[in-house]
Formats: C-alpha cells, sequence, structure tokens
C-alpha cells in the first residue's frame, strides 16, 4: 500500500525539516532554491508542507493575492506557487498523489475561494502532468512573464459540481 500524503500549514516546527529541502541544480529555474521560496511567505502567502509518513518531503505557497497580481487570472483566485518535492522523493507519485489532496485542503482551509491558478514551465513537463492528474486544466494562454522562458497557465475550480449548478 501506498503512504499517506498530509498537507498541512508549515508551523515553526517544520522549519528545520523544510530548510533541508531541495530540488537539483537543473530544476532550480523551475522553482528556486528554499531560501527564495521563503522570502515570499507574509501574511497573504501562505506556505504549506507536503507530508509522507510525518516526514516534510515537499512544500509549496498558497498566494491569497494571486488573482490581484496577475492579469491572467480572476481577481478572487488563490495562487499555487514554489510547488516542488524533495529531490530524494521525487519519481515516487508525491507530486502527484499532493496535487489531487490539493482541492480538499483548499476548501477546508480556504472556504470562500472558488478556483486556484498557476504557471508551469513549458520545458517541465513532468509538473504539468502531475499539475493535470490532480484537476488542473491547461487554459491555453501562455504567461511570459517568468524568468526562465513561457509558462503554461493552469487552473483548478474548487466548487463541487453540485456547488457550481446553483
Ligand atoms: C514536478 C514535481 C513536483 C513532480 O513530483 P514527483 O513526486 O517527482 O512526481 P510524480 O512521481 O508524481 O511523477 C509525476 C509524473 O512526472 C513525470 N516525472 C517524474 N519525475 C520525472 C523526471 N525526473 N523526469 C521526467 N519526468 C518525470 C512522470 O511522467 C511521472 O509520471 P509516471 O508516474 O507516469 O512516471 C517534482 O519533480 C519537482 O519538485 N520538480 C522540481 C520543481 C518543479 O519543477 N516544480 C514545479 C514548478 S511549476
Amino acid at each position: 500500500m501506498q503512504s499517506q500524503i498530509k498537507l498541512e500549514g508549515m508551523k515553526p516546527g517544520h522549519l528545520e525539516q523544510v530548510a533541508a529541502l531541495s530540488v537539483v541544480e537543473s530544476q532550480l529555474p523551475f522553482v528556486g532554491t528554499m531560501e527564495e521560496i521563503l522570502v515570499n511567505v507574509d501574511d497573504v502567502v501562505h506556505p504549506v508542507v507536503i507530508q509522507m509518513e510525518a516526514r516534510v518531503v515537499g512544500f509549496f505557497l498558497v498566494d491569497t493575492q494571486y488573482g490581484q497580481r496577475y492579469d491572467f487570472a480572476p481577481g478572487d483566485a488563490l495562487g499555487l506557487r514554489g510547488f516542488f518535492v524533495d529531490q530524494h522523493y521525487q519519481g515516487q507519485g508525491i507530486g502527484t498523489r499532493a496535487v489531487a489532496a490539493l482541492k480538499t485542503f483548499l476548501r477546508a482551509e480556504y472556504p470562500h475561494a472558488h478556483q486556484i491558478v498557476l504557471t508551469v514551465n513549458c520545458k517541465n513537463p513532468a509538473a504539468k502532468i502531475c499539475y493535470e492528474r490532480g484537476g488542473f486544466i491547461d487554459v491555453g494562454e501562455l504567461y511570459h512573464g517568468g524568468a526562465a522562458g513561457p509558462q503554461h497557465v493552469m487552473s483548478m475550480m474548487l466548487e463541487t459540481q453540485e456547488e457550481e449548478a446553483r
């Protein structure tokens, strides 16, 4: 049986494990270093840890003002930023399962949010596959503002089908 993946808002007790997370050098253009990601954290950009068997194996940010920062996202959309799995844990399905757990996590933590949006580099098919398997849809628009080349814009609705039908 596969190990359970849990998403949890980062707490001070996670810091030591979070600081030790990294990606391989060739992946740095996609997310940057842990240090570079953490400087984005403030009262509107929230850090979240991906855990497997109580060990921190990955990380991402939920940006509650993403829609106000970027024209390609609706004004009230959340943003997914800095998503990664530590280099020693990649290729085990953790990224895919973390994205699959995202909707439930966000509905609990951000009950008023309708949608989450992200950008993924066109040269990063592994991440795009992960997002698609977890329910994100390529909106068919390219964002050219990133330092490492064009990025696909992807989006996932957070309502259930019943809520959408209302
Ligand atoms: C993208 C990322 C989060 C995927 O996490 P992961 O746990 O390794 O992903 P999974 O094991 O769930 O694999 C998902 C798919 O990605 C692909 N994949 C995974 N590792 C790969 C690799 N090293 N090279 C090429 N494709 C790869 C595979 O197609 C895999 O599908 P499969 O299960 O059919 O083989 C992880 O590779 C990562 O952190 N990358 C660096 C940071 C990054 O690019 N973040 C995204 C920013 S938008």
